[in-house]
């Protein structure tokens, strides 16, 4: 069973999304021990042990630097990507605090939104990282 699998329909966390399938499109994109994961194709087994974090557990109050920047912007369009995204751009801006346009680029090059909301991603993720400066925390 893909861990996508389980997170939605076992587990009902259903922020994370079913695009591809074959781990070409970013949709289902969550964390497995901090690391960025395509869930459509990662076995459950390989998560028993392991720590797996998806867009419901990224923050307590939706108040991750990411989250409050994405609002602020209106990133999303249809919203159906944005799971994933947020969530290649958490660890993004985890190991890499002030990135370049072309640093997020090509962090999240794998993620990718039908509805070209790409400039509104990247002005939000350095909106992040000076709200994460500015004491916002991670
Ligand atoms: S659904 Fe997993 S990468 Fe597209
Ligand atoms: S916001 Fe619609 S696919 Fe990205």
């Amino acid at each position: 069973m893909p861990l996508l699998w389980a997170l939605r329909d076992l587990l009902g966390l259903t922020g994370t999304k079913y695009g591809c399938g074959i781990a070409q499109c970013g949709a289902c994109t969550v964390h497995l021990n901090g690391e960025a994961i395509r869930s459509c194709v990662t076995k459950v087994s390989r998560a028993v042990g392991g720590q797996v974090t998806t867009i419901e557990g990224l923050s307590p109050n939706n108040d991750h630097p990411l989250q409050r920047a994405w609002i602020e912007l209106n990133v999303p369009q249809c919203g159906y990507c944005q799971s994933g995204q947020l969530m290649a751009a958490a660890v993004l801006l985890r190991e890499n605090p002030h990135p370049t346009d072309q640093d997020i680029d090509d962090a999240l090059s794998g993620n990718l939104c039908r509805c070209g909301t790409y400039s509104r991603i990247r002005q939000a993720i350095h909106k992040a990282a000076r709200l994460q400066q500015e004491g916002g925390g991670l």
